[in-house]
């Protein structure tokens, strides 16, 4: 289990005791492993070998400025879609010479942001939004460096809210047509083509589908080629997926020694979007029992974590782990549904779990650290939960805490009638 394993029966986050860190700053909380998230992005670099590659981490699996900053100073490259995560990235120190645009919505604001920073590419969705660079870098007497984002409408074999390369979503400009959208951009001032990309979905548990998209792109690649159009870089996008239960997904080197097998005699860059196999494993969420409740049917563990910090659960019905921070060496196990406070059905982290606990302990749901704290909401006026990123023995709180008055800072009673 990488970067948390027991330790005398007590859950370790590196070398820190995790419930030393939920006593010190309480619970719920997310902790990350620094050493986790640098192991997995030196993954792909070296599997990568030597072949020109620019690995973009995904900005919205988690966008911690900490994690951003670790990443940065490994080098990486980052996959952002929104103005507000170029923001992040830039505060955290990383290079935006790196940075790719993804998103369907780019606004004319986010445009010109991207502009100013310099960004490496912006990933077209949309015949639109082509027109709409062109004309926002014009006017910023600017040259946008461009890449038509292809829907090869291959199946990732993955949920269907996280499956984006199939013909009825709404990502990508479907194949049949990039061709005279590349020809097109060919012919405008404001944008200059470097690339093409396709992102196919997320949690990706084979390679085939990667390898089909990309075979798809060759195909468009070879027209270009034809009409004069020749780009410098192929992004895979994002994608890969990661072990949250019985899955056995490939590594990043499964993955990426099979792609640079289907490079071998082309003369690109390989640009990469991964987001959860970097951050995921490198996070867990720590919540503590307040109570437990049985009725005739079933078992509950109450926790004070919530769908509102965790809401994959309750949104894909995805399965993450709940282990026990102290392991117990009853073997008689009793089953529980883990569930939160919220009042909504759907509040749940785990259900039919077979534990041995009582109120006031802890309790670790795995795989928390990408799409994790990045989806928490403040529902129910609940404050959002801290980070924490662990280094070996020393720990650093890299998130406060929300406090209820920061969820209300914003808001303003109506004018008094006297
Ligand atoms: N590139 C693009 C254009 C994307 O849309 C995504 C994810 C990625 C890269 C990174 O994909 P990854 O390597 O993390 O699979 N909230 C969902 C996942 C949504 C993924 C959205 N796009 C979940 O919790 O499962």
């Amino acid at each position: 289990m990488g970067y948390f394993n027991y330790q005398d029966g007590q859950l370790f986050a590196e070398e820190v005791s995790v419930a030393s860190l939920a006593k010190q700053f309480g619970t719920p909380c997310f902790i990350y492993s620094k050493a986790a998230i640098e192991e997995q992005y030196k993954a792909y670099e070296k599997a990568f070998n030597g072949h020109p590659s620019l690995i973009c981490y995904a900005v919205k699996a988690n966008s911690n400025l900490a994690v951003l900053n670790v990443l940065s100073k490994l080098g990486a490259g980052f996959d952002i879609v929104s103005g507000g995560e170029l923001d992040r990235v830039l505060a955290a120190g990383g290079n935006p010479q790196k940075v790719i645009f993804s998103g369907l919505g780019k606004t004319k604001d986010e445009i010109i942001s991207g502009l100013e920073a310099k960004i490496h590419c912006f990933n077209i969705e949309s015949e639109a939004e082509l027109h709409r660079i062109n004309e926002v870098a014009k006017t910023q007497n600017q040259i946008a460096p461009i890449s038509i984002r292809v829907n090869p409408d291959v199946d990732a074999e993955t949920h269907p809210y996280i499956s984006t390369g199939l013909k009825e979503n709404k990502f990508g400009v479907p194949i049949a047509s990039a061709l005279s959208l590349y020809k097109q951009a060919a012919d405008m001032t404001g944008v200059h083509i470097i690339g093409i990309d396709a992102h196919i979905g997320s949690q990706l548990t084979s390679i085939k589908p990667f390898l089909n998209s990309i075979d798809c792109l060759f195909v468009l690649l070879d027209q270009l080629k034809t009409e004069g159009i020749s780009l410098s870089h192929v992004d895979i996008g994002g994608g890969l997926g990661i072990k949250y239960d019985q899955e056995e997904p490939p590594e990043p080197s499964d993955l990426i020694n099979s792609v640079r097998e289907k490079f071998a005699d082309r003369n690109l860059k390989i640009v990469i979007e991964p987001g959860r196999s970097i951050a995921a494993n490198a996070g867990i969420f720590v919540t503590r029992i307040e109570y437990l409740k049985s009725n005739n049917t079933k078992s509950f563990a109450i926790v004070d974590g919530a769908m509102n910090d965790l809401i994959r659960p309750a949104l894909y019905s995805a399965w993450q782990d709940i282990i026990p921070v102290k392991r117990s060496t009853n073997t008689e196990l009793k089953r529980y549904d883990i569930v939160g406070p919220i009042c909504e059905s759907a509040d749940f982290l785990g259900k039919d779990r077979q534990l041995d606990v009582k109120s006031g302990d802890l309790l670790a749901v795995r795989s928390a650290g990408a799409y994790g704290f990045v989806m928490s909401s403040n529902y129910n006026s609940r404050p959002r939960a801290p980070e924490l990123m662990v280094e070996g023995y020393n720990t650093h709180l890299v998130r406060d805490r929300e406090t209820v008055s920061d969820l209300y800072r914003n808001e303003h009673l109506l004018p008094s009638e006297e």
